[in-house]
């Protein structure tokens, strides 16, 4: 005992422990401050603890490239010893951390905890809550499977529409024009370096100013919050019936965080991990991407929403929201706590929870897609068809219904991600178009596998038509009438 003793003392003297021990976890906070309502913050921290070590794990394995990533996971899954479970703790720790944000700040709000003088306390928590959706968004897009890729895509659409900045920050984030191997290296770098430094930054200004602010006592009704004599109150208050955090305040907290860490070890072991479905391909555009439960209700309100208020609802809307999130505590500044006296709050609550749940409803019963297909409605102009064979007639519908307008336009009109194709003719010749179509190149998915044979002469022949009426066609291009995939190896 006596060694112990010493040991302690001669690390006491050299790091201080005790006095770390007094201003941390052995604060004092009040006494109705140990309630089963406060519980959700640390929660959501063990939550954090559990990502950050399983994903470590998962990084060694995983691998960010769009041809390895889906195998490794497919690796972890089937051969990996347990691996699959390593992926099932972190998606469901995943699912739990954001789950528990909600609800801390859901009973931050109603309790008025975020009112003076914890109003930054509050800022940065919301900065906290966006970083957690933006892991969990980059989290998705890790499996690049089909839903993660069309998460990607539908994101790159949303940023694509802000003006000015869209185009340039798309192509930013994306790495390239269009969703690639960049994409995919620097979702991974944020999504393990950036963000993760982020929230450990912010959760040391959070966590710092709960201690300074002290941890708001229980809410009365009918008390009003006064800032010239808030602090003192609350001195008092402590003082009175101050109890430390660990071990006497911080019972509940213990036994609800093991509870969290029991309903993820049960959930990953008894539902397993999300099975990729399927590895990316944007080429499959029959395809019904769904998102991870959080994303539900955005998607939804995409899907549901008129397309001509998209774009309004993206560049005012969403950021309109987020300001919102972050005044909380400069817009609602009465001085009384309790949600019984405050309806208001009680009411915005209840709109915001109903409505993101009947939505998350609709996104997971919705028989839409998302608007992949944004561009692809575009009929092609009538003067690129009169006059055209049967044949290239044939060629025509095959660009309409394979997606190729999402990225290219024609004559100006359609998706801006690859050439424009009206004069494609001028640029390629026969066989080029083909092998371009074929096996796509740098940034064009290859179509090789979605294509039957007469899909490809068709939309050649088409393709080769596309040039201006004065110009003629790339030269030595097209063989009279020589089957292109007949003599070509692809
Ligand atoms: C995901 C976006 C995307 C889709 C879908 C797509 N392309 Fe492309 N395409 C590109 C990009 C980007 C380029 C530029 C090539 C490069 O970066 O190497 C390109 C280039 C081309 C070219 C060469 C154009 C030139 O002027 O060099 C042709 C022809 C072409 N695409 C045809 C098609 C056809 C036909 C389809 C539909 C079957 C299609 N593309 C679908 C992105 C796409």
């Amino acid at each position: 005992m006596k060694i112990f003793q010493s040991t302690f003392k001669w690390f006491d003297d050299r790091l201080a422990l005790s006095r770390l021990y007094d201003h941390t976890i052995g604060h004092q906070i009040p006494f109705s401050a140990s309630s089963w309502w406060y519980v959700f913050g640390s929660a959501t921290l063990a939550c954090l603890a559990i990502q950050l070590i399983t994903g470590t794990c998962l990084a060694l394995v995983y691998v960010p490239s769009p041809e390895y990533a889906y195998a490794s996971i497919e690796y972890l899954d089937y051969e990996q010893m347990f691996g699959w479970y390593l992926r099932a703790l972190h998606f469901w720790g995943s699912n739990f951390m954001v789950a528990l944000v909600t609800i801390h700040m859901i009973q931050v709000f109603l309790f008025g905890a975020y009112k003076y003088p914890r109003e930054l306390t509050w800022v940065v928590g919301s900065g906290l809550f966006l970083c957690v959706i933006l892991m969990a968004f980059t989290g998705q897009s890790m499996r690049f499977d089909q839903d993660g890729y069309w998460g990607l895509e539908i994101v790159m659409s949303i940023l694509g529409r802000f003006p000015l900045i869209g185009e340039e920050a798309t192509h930013l984030v994306q790495g390239g024009p269009i969703i690639g191997a960049a994409t995919l290296s620097r979702f991974f770098t944020v999504h393990v370096f950036v963000v993760p430094a982020v929230i450990i930054s912010l959760l040391v200004i959070h966590i710092r100013l709960i201690l300074l602010m002290g941890i708001s006592e229980y809410p009365e009704a009918g008390k009003k919050l006064d800032p010239e004599t808030y602090k003192d109150e609350y001195e008092d208050l402590v003082k009175k019936t101050g109890i430390r955090l660990m071990p006497e305040g911080g019972g509940k907290d213990l036994v609800f965080t093991a509870m969290i860490f029991f309903a993820i070890v049960l959930c990953a072991a008894l539902i397993g991990p999300k099975i990729p479905n399927g590895p990316a391909d944007p080429t499959l555009i029959h395809t019904v991407p769904r998102p991870d439960f959080y994303f539900l209700s955005l998607f939804a309100v995409f899907a549901l929403m008129p397309p001509y208020m998209e774009s309004f609802a993206i560049v005012y809307l969403l950021p309109l929201s987020i300001v919102i999130l972050f005044a909380v505590p400069f817009i609602s500044r009465g001085r009384e706590r309790h949600w019984s006296k405050r309806p208001g709050a009680v009411i915005t609550v209840m709109l915001v929870m109903t409505s993101l749940v009947i939505l998350a409803w609709e996104g997971i019963t919705s028989p839409w897609s998302p608007h992949m297909n944004a561009w692809s409605g575009v009929p092609i102009q009538p003067e690129f068809v009169v006059g055209r064979s049967p044949l290239e007639h044939v060629g025509a519908t095959v660009v309409q219904g394979k997606q190729c307008r999402n990225c290219h336009s024609i004559a100006g009109k359609g998706g801006k991600r690859g050439p424009d194709l009206s004069g494609v003719a001028n640029r390629l010749n026969y066989n080029q178009l083909v092998r371009q179509v074929l096996q796509g190149d740098g940034n064009m998915p290859a179509f090789g596998r979605h294509l039957g044979p007469h899909e490809v002469t068709a939309l050649v022949s088409f393709l080769h038509t596309l040039h201006p009426e004065n110009e003629p066609p790339s030269a030595d291009s097209a063989p009279e009438y020589a089957p292109p995939l007949a003599t070509d190896p692809y």
